[in-house]
């Protein structure tokens, strides 16, 4: 539901809380609960490739685990922005929830989901999203949405699917599709005030590498001017 435009939003508190996350999940559990955008959790996925072209996209935040420090999305691991995350292990994401005059800016660095992680969720996905990403090469040119759809027969044929199928059918997770964690190392919290002068909070931690996960240092916060 849209924000009243005579509502105005409320500043960060005038204390910054030493750590961000409860902020952040109360912002996303209030853009969920009102429905304020038909993809709430949709989230800008910024990457760089090896010669520092940047490339951002759209992706689904599909979990936030605040304990460890992570947000996860799923998707081809073959594609574009799986290359560039292989290859330079860093994103950016922005959330922006206009309707509430809030953005979030989160920057950190990347590693897999768990196989685990990737099989559960997989395993939660509607059966036509699960064909897909057996029949999508992602990113991939293709002739005609006909070339397309053939891809999809195929896919269902080959797990002897049939068209349409609902709940009950179990496929497989294709090897190359799963979940990327991003680690937060900042995290930025901004309001939209009247006048420009807009509230920003900026939560900044040092990230060690700890096998496939990191441990976190501290947070240090500070106010930034809009
Ligand atoms: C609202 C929205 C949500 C999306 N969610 C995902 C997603 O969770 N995973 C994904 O691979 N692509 C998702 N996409 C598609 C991506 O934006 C993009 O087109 C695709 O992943 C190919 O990106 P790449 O060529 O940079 O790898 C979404 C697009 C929109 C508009």
């Amino acid at each position: 539901m849209p924000t009243n435009e005579n509502q105005t939003p409320r500043p960060l508190p005038a204390e910054l809380p030493k750590e961000p996350w409860p902020l952040f999940q109360s912002w996303l559990d209030e853009a969920v609960e009102k429905k304020i955008q038909p993809h709430p959790t949709a989230m800008t996925l910024a990457s760089v490739d090896l010669e520092s072209r940047p490339a951002a996209r759209v992706v689904m935040c599909r979990g936030v685990d605040t304990k460890q420090g992570w947000l996860v999305f799923y998707t081809n691991q073959r594609s574009p922005k799986a290359r560039e995350l292989e290859a330079n292990p860093r994103a950016s994401l922005i959330f922006h929830w206009d309707p509430l005059r809030r953005q979030v800016r989160i920057d950190g660095p990347v590693t897999h989901a768990p196989a685990a992680d990737s099989d559960a969720y997989f395993a939660s996905r509607p059966l036509d999203s699960q064909i897909s990403a057996w029949a999508s090469d992602q990113s991939e040119p293709i002739p005609s949405r006909e070339a397309l759809l053939e891809k999809v027969a195929a896919a269902e044929a080959r797990f002897g699917v049939q068209h349409g199928a609902g709940a009950g059918v179990r496929i497989p997770r294709p090897s190359h599709w799963g979940g990327y964690r991003v680690w937060v190392e900042l995290m930025e919290l901004w309001v939209g005030l009247p006048g420009r002068n807009h509230d920003r909070g900026l939560w900044t931690r040092t990230l060690t590498p700890a096998g496939d996960a990191f441990t976190a240092g501290a947070w240090r916060v500070t106010r930034l001017q809009p």
